[in-house]
């Protein structure tokens, strides 16, 4: 990253001479001119005597106006404000010294009710008379809290909230905050709404919301007043969401045995947005997509999502809002964390959903990958100014985070796991942590060493791969020996990763076990032998149900008394066994035909988890192959693999009461087989959609999304077939579903039509990145999306500024690429043109070009060989 160093904006925390203890904030939007005034009285403690008062502010003007400090009745005025636009301070100096005590700062302030989709911003809906309108919505992690009023904008500066909002005396809408309402009243003419006064809480989860919504609302056993808010004459669409919730707040209770301290809890969905959701203490905001359900229109893996989310963001309300990190350097604890616990969560709620099996596909290996690059970085990490924030709510936060805490989970068992949690939560709470301070409540509960293990993988960039070897074995047992290294996709490591160590809680299971651990033990050295009293000829298999989150590499004997028996170890061994030779395979250390060779064995699974971890395989090997001569005879590969078994097996229509997984694998299936241009496959898709227009038979919402797709890919002259089901169609995840099908349509004139329509009006700027996306994944439309962005870049960066939807826009139009050229060409482009809050996404990118186009350098002659034997 030392080539992106000197972009880095200068930045210096808050100083502590002055502290808020109360903000009573009072905020009057203007929804039609898009703008709003304010008025704050910050109760201060001044710990130090000082003429100035430093807090953070952006885009807004602060006014010198009776802007005083009052000491009861002896009054400071202001002498001046200086702003810092690059730092977002503001330093109000004061005509006299602020002795130390406690004070109030009284200060008024203008700003603009944006369209960025952070800070306080507006978004656009249709309302009961059909007219469009516009609602007013706050997003304000991580630092945006300052572009609604002046704060102490830090996650450890905690302080109590009083909300009043001013609306004109005739408005009809809807004021929503942390807090319950006070009163809502007409004074002198306007339309007065007061909130309850908030816990102590940071500045990143206050929130507000204006505008007209219906909403339904229930009670959770624990007594708090659950809503969940959705567009005019849509709140059935919101039950499903409101039950989980109800649910999920008793379970975190009983859970952590701590109650949620808020009387209420509002979920509302938001028609633009620009993350998933926000876990706004008390008040979690959310995508229509995330939240709604609507029967005929939503899908089984849509509504599962919606499980998990609303499980997530109720889990912050213990782990982030009421214990919170102390600096953005430890925000893998709170998505982490709350990654980890949206599993646990949703796993009490719907066991049939079997979610920890999906725990591997969605998270973990998503984990492994990003972590695989010498352009991650550790768990902890840095970060300074408010640009650098956006890019760490990464997969490293989130999904390696939560795929550490796994693993500790299971090496400290749920009882004593669930003893730290209520003493860290009971400890802390109100207050800020360290990744320290969870580390040493859960080593108090446990008397494990968990900060040596733990910080092994918090601090440390990557994961170790272990190779496994027998030294010797006899009739009754066996010496083995175990390596740890650094994983490494280049076989390059520097001299410090060569020594780097983790510590590793190592399990296995053997052949005869039945499933009893055979090792058990901490790996924390580089080298170690174990004797073990299994047979010479009995298999070993290290990593049980891929808790552990590194790879395997066995000796050719031990492998190849594995794999004959493949089909009998439980599906997530299986599924270790493939993704860890699959990472081998791209770390140059096994060839690619033995992984399509081990690919072949599956030919009778079944099993949704392992075809999710296959078919993420085949996707990947299919992208890298595209445009070479080995794509073609892998597709024919694969179709026969999932035609000989697996499809017949799972077919077009549900079965009455199957098993919830199957349901997830016939769509998982059947979108492989459009990818894959399977010709019957398609040809139903084809026929479904023209019955579907025709009004004769719906396509069922499962396999909505690949039948579209098919469509899109067979559009020859027009796509108006789909156009005009996206403008009939009202529901979001309807309309996205159809707009990222446009990305692969096959004729140029088309991809431009596709490019075009995402910046139209039809299309909200939260929704354009996945239609851009779907263009840059097909291999047509590759280049033209680069250009896209190219040429519209000034527009992106005025849409989303430097945020979490710029970095994901970077990402999707850079890094699907597979050839060296364009890896240069990218860092050539972006060394010119630096995006601010991009730079490790840009370099992860182009690590990922150049990782891609040497995989293929490598397999290439030998895969056609193979094929060509076949
Ligand atoms: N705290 C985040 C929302 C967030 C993300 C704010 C990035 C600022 C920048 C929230 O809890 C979250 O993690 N949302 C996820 C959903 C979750 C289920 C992974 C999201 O928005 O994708
Ligand atoms: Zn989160």
């Amino acid at each position: 990253m030392c080539s992106t160093e000197p972009n880095k904006k200068p930045f210096e925390r808050l100083p502590n001479s002055v502290v808020p203890i109360n903000y009573d904030i009072t905020i009057k939007p203007d929804l039609v001119k898009f703008v709003f005034s304010g008025h704050e009285k910050i109760t201060i403690q001044v710990k130090e005597a000082t003429q100035t008062i430093k807090l953070n502010y952006r885009e807004i003007v602060i006014s010198l106006q009776d802007l005083v400090v009052s000491y009861g009745s002896k009054k400071i005025g202001i002498d001046k404000v200086d702003y810092d636009v690059e730092k977002e301070t503001a330093t109000l100096s004061f005509k006299e010294c602020l002795p130390v005590g406690e004070a109030v700062l009284d200060l008024k302030f203008d700003g603009i009710v944006n369209d960025r989709l952070k800070g306080f911003y507006r978004s656009k809906y249709t309302g009961p008379d059909g007219k469009l309108r516009n609602c007013g919505v706050t997003q304000f992690e991580a630092t945006e809290a300052r572009s609604a009023f002046p704060c102490w904008d830090e996650p450890a500066i905690k302080a109590s909230f009083d909300i009043t909002f001013v609306l004109p005396a005739d408005s009809k809408d809807i004021g929503l905050s942390n807090m319950s309402v006070l009163s809502d009243s007409i004074v002198d003419s306007n339309r007065i709404i007061k909130f309850n006064r908030s816990p102590i809480m940071s500045t990143y989860l206050v929130a507000f919301v204006i505008g007209e919504f219906d909403y339904l609302e229930t009670k959770s056993e624990c007594g708090v007043k659950i809503r969940v808010y959705t567009p005019i004459g849509k709140s059935e669409q919101g039950r499903f969401a409101m039950e989980v919730a109800a649910k999920a707040l008793d379970y975190y209770k009983e859970y952590f045995q701590i109650a949620y301290p808020l009387d209420k809890m509002d979920l509302i969905a938001v028609p633009d947005f620009e993350c998933g959701a926000m876990e706004n203490w008390g008040l979690v905001t959310y995508r229509e997509t995330c939240l709604l359900v609507d029967p005929k229109n939503t899908s089984t893996a849509r509504k599962q999502y919606i499980a998990i989310i609303v499980a997530h963001e109720l889990a912050h309300q213990w782990f982030g809002n009421l214990v919170t990190m102390e600096w953005w350097t430890h925000l893998w604890l709170n998505e982490g964390f709350a990654t980890f616990m949206e599993y646990l969560c949703v796993d009490k709620l719907f066991p049939n959903f079997e979610i920890w099996n999906q725990f591997i596909s969605d998270v973990y290996l998503e984990a492994m990958e990003l972590d695989g690059l010498d352009n991650s970085h550790p768990i902890e990490i840095a970060v300074g100014h408010p640009s650098e924030v956006d890019e760490i709510f990464d997969d490293i936060s989130y999904a390696k985070g939560a795929s550490v805490i796994r693993m500790l989970y299971n090496y400290l068992g749920d009882d004593t796991f669930r003893k730290g949690m209520n003493m860290y939560l009971t400890r802390h709470s109100y207050k800020n942590t360290l990744t320290e301070d969870l580390w040493s409540s859960l080593e108090e509960a446990s008397s494990k060493p968990v900060q040596a293990i733990m910080s092994t993988w918090t601090k440390q960039k990557g994961f170790p791969v272990i190779s496994v070897s027998t030294i010797s074995s006899s009739e009754s047992s066996r010496l083995i020996k175990l390596t740890q290294e650094k994983y490494s996709l280049t076989g390059k490591l520097t001299n410090e990763e060569k020594n780097s160590l983790w510590s590793i809680p190592l399990t296995a299971v053997s052949k005869m076990s039945n499933g009893k651990l055979v090792i058990d033990t901490l790996f924390d050295t580089r080298e170690k032998e174990l004797t073990l009293n299994i047979k010479s000829n009995e298999w070993v298999k290290l990593n049980t149900s891929a808790i552990g989150t590194y790879r395997v590499r066995y000796d050719s004997e031990m492998l190849n008394q594995i794999l004959p028996e493949i089909s009998s170890l439980p599906p997530l061994d299986r599924v270790a066994l493939l993704s860890d030779l699959y990472a081998l395979v791209q770390a140059g250390k096994q060839s690619a035909v033995d992984l399509i060779k081990l690919m072949a064995v599956f030919k009778g699974e079944r099993h949704y988890s392992v075809w999710s971890v296959l078919s993420l395989i085949m996707g990947k090997l299919n992208h890298l192959f595209s445009g070479t001569e080995i794509q073609e005879p892998f597709k024919r590969f694969g179709r026969s693999l999932i035609n000989a078994e697996v499809f017949p097996f799972i077919g077009w229509t549900p079965k009455p009461d199957e098993p919830y997984l199957n349901t997830l694998l016939r769509t998982l299936i059947i979108h492989r087989l459009v990818v894959f241009d399977d010709p019957d496959v398609i040809q139903n898709c084809l026929k479904m959609f023209q019955d579907h227009v025709d009004g004769k038979e719906a396509i069922p919402a499962d396999i909505r999304s690949s039948t579209y797709r098919a469509v899109a890919s067979r559009a020859d002259q027009s796509m108006d077939s789909l156009l005009k089901l996206y403008r009939q169609s009202d529901f979001t995840e309807e309309k996205n579903r159809i707009a990222d099908s446009l990305g692969y349509v096959k004729n140029p004139e088309l991809i431009k039509q596709t490019l075009q329509f995402s910046m139209s009006d039809e299309v909200r700027s939260q929704d354009l990145i996945f239609v851009v996306r779907s263009v840059a994944l097909n291999p047509i439309g590759r280049e033209m999306a680069w250009q896209f962005f190219k040429d519209n870049r000034e527009k992106f960066i005025s849409i989303y500024g430097h945020g979490a939807l710029m970095c994901r826009l970077v990402k999707s139009v850079t890094e699907n690429f597979i050839s060296l050229e364009h890896a240069n060409e990218l860092e050539k482009y972006f060394l010119e043109n630096n995006i601010l809050g991009a730079e490790r996404t840009v370099q992860q990118s182009i690590e990922t070009i150049r990782q891609n186009a040497a995989f293929l350098e490598r397999n290439r002659v030998q895969l056609k060989a193979y094929f060509d034997s076949l």
